[in-house]
């Protein structure tokens, strides 16, 4: 594998994610999860999602999304970022690509002040990163989960972090109860 470049994803880059997803999930959810992938990398949000890929020499590896998360009880205000779905093809995990992909997006949002970012996923691979399931008891999910344990949050800005209960709406492409 070439040097590897983690960099912001372009429309021309769709079919290349799809296929990312398609081969890294499961039978029974790569279809949905391929979907949710190009939603979120075609469809406009304010403001925008923020999709980076794994690229070696214009070969595409990984991909994450991260999208953003309204304030239900403030209108417009932007309590942090989702980070769904996250895939790297199978021939090129363990060797750090998933790891890079978090990391790169969670810098970015950390630059740009996001105070929280939630994710809905396996507590063994995201604590690494310091999600943890205490931290998002204050974010109810908009649908009933079908892991509550999965359902975790890591806050960017500890500082500034807001106890009280946070109900919160997502881009219309997360907004399916078969997703949760
Ligand atoms: C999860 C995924 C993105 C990780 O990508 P990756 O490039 O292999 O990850 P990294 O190389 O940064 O990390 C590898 C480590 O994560 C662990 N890991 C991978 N998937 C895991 C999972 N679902 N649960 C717990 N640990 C996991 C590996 O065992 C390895 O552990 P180690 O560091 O102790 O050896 C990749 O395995 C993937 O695309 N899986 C299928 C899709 C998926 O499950 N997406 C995430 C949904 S929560």
């Amino acid at each position: 594998m070439e040097e590897m470049t983690i960099r912001v994803a372009t429309v021309a880059d769709q079919a290349a994610i799809c296929r990312i997803h398609l081969q890294a999930f499961e039978a029974d959810e790569r279809d949905q999860v391929a979907s949710l992938a190009m939603r979120l990398l075609t469809r406009e949000s304010q403001p925008r999602t923020l999709n980076l890929v794994a690229d070696s020499a214009g070969e595409l590896w990984g991909h994450v999304a991260f999208s953003p998360v309204w304030s239900t009880a403030v209108d417009q205000m932007v309590l942090g970022y989702i980070l769904a779905p996250l895939a790297v093809s199978p021939a090129g995990q363990g060797k750090g690509l998933g790891s890079q992909l978090v990391r790169a997006g969670l810098q970015q949002l950390t630059v740009q002040a996001i105070p929280s970012v939630l994710v809905y996923g396996d507590p063994r691979y995201y604590g690494r990163f310091g999600f943890a399931a205490q931290s998002a008891e204050s974010f109810p999910p908009p649908f009933p989960l079908k892991f509550p344990e999965g359902w975790q949050a890591l806050h960017l800005c500890p500082d500034s972090v807001d106890h009280s209960a946070q109900p919160f709406s997502c881009v219309d492409a997360l907004n399916r109860p078969e997703l949760w």
